[in-house]
């Protein structure tokens, strides 16, 4: 029976959403969907360094803690986001002083609390978030400048340190763009590789449009692939409103487009190989959850269930896409 039916059940991979522990306390209908419909689940911001670690000797787990522990108690495997991102750098951090080897102390330290306090039960980290520019060269972020490009090594290191077993990541967006950052992430993740350096998979954040052709899309699973690291659509959303129209309404046309984007993208990660298939996570759950109608000061409608928590069109073209 339709009642039987859930991502989690009908898909040969895992499939999950980023949550906000708040939306899961303060709405039954969205806890209600995660249980339901997904086995993995990414921390959307509970982990970032400014909400987890907000000054030098406090440490903020109430809400990591609830996540991993929904996630231990329901089945699910949790995926941590994120160790390092040139956002979300809190204050105390931003005003330190302190020489290379007191960074790297900083940054160790940051990293091997987290990782420690969740090993065995977080079983996946994006350790570095989003490195590079466009333009295929490194971000003028507070760690690059504090301690050089090799800080990326490190923060796999350290996590690796703190918890041998943990799957690592390192995550970006735009892959899908073109070559020149593409190549950029590539290269960078295959060089840690071929260093020993213990990297596991690519973060593919995939924060699409419906006017992102199909092609390259699938060239941007296959080229991650093809590195044979795991691969994780990690931030999946579909926006129909990319050109910022203010007045733009929702139509059954709007939606069926973006069911067949969203059945392009599960049909080319289908195709890769199963070994390495982390999985496919859309970035929260709801078009009413969405960060890009608050980021981008418009409307638009880019997840899979509806502002009510009702399956889209965009639901049964993920579904699609695996037949
Ligand atoms: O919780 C406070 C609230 O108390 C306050 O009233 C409100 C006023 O601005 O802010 C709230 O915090 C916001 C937080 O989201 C929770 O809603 C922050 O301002 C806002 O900056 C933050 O945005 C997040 C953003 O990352 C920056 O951390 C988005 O939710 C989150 O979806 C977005 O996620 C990123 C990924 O981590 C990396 N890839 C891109 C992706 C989209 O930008």
């Amino acid at each position: 029976p339709a009642e039987d039916v859930s991502l989690q059940k009908n898909l040969p991979f895992k499939f999950g959403a980023a949550i906000s522990p708040g939306l899961m306390k303060s709405r039954a209908a969205y806890r209600d969907v995660v249980t339901k419909e997904f086995n993995s689940i990414t921390t959307e911001n509970a982990m970032k360094m400014s909400f987890i670690h907000p000054s030098a000797n406090t440490y903020n787990w109430a809400d990591a803690d609830y996540l991993v522990d929904f996630a231990a108690q329901n089945g699910k495997r949790l995926h941590g986001h994120t160790l390092n991102w040139y956002k979300n750098v809190p204050a105390w951090v931003a005003s330190f002083q302190g020489d290379s080897t007191a960074w790297e102390a900083l940054l160790k330290t940051h990293i091997q609390t987290i990782v420690s306090r969740y090993k065995g039960r977080v079983a996946s980290w994006d350790v570095v978030n989003e490195a590079f520019e466009e333009n295929g060269k490194y971000r003028n972020s507070i760690w690059i400048q504090k301690l050089g490009e090799d800080y990326i090594a490190r923060c796999f290191q350290y996590a690796h340190e703190a918890d041998p077993q943990a799957l690592l990541f390192y995550n970006d967006y735009g892959h899908e763009y073109g070559p020149t950052k593409r190549t950029a992430i590539l290269n960078l993740v295959t060089g840690l590789k071929n260093r020993g350096i213990p990297i596991h998979g690519i973060g593919m954040q995939m924060h699409t449009r419906v006017n992102r052709s199909d092609a390259d899309l699938a060239k941007a699973i296959e080229t991650a692939a093809a590195t044979g690291l795991l691969v994780h659509i990690s931030e999946l959303d579909i926006a129909v409103n990319p050109d910022n129209d203010k007045n733009m309404v929702w139509t059954a046309a709007l939606a069926s487009q973006q069911a067949l984007k969203y059945k392009s993208i599960v049909k080319a990660y289908n195709a890769i190989p199963k070994a390495q298939q982390f999985g496919i996570t859309t970035w929260n759950v709801s078009d009413a959850d969405s960060w890009i109608p608050g980021q981008y000061d418009r409307p638009d409608w880019p997840l899979p269930f509806d502002a009510n928590y009702e399956r889209k069109p965009a639901y049964q073209g993920i579904l699609d896409g695996v037949k």
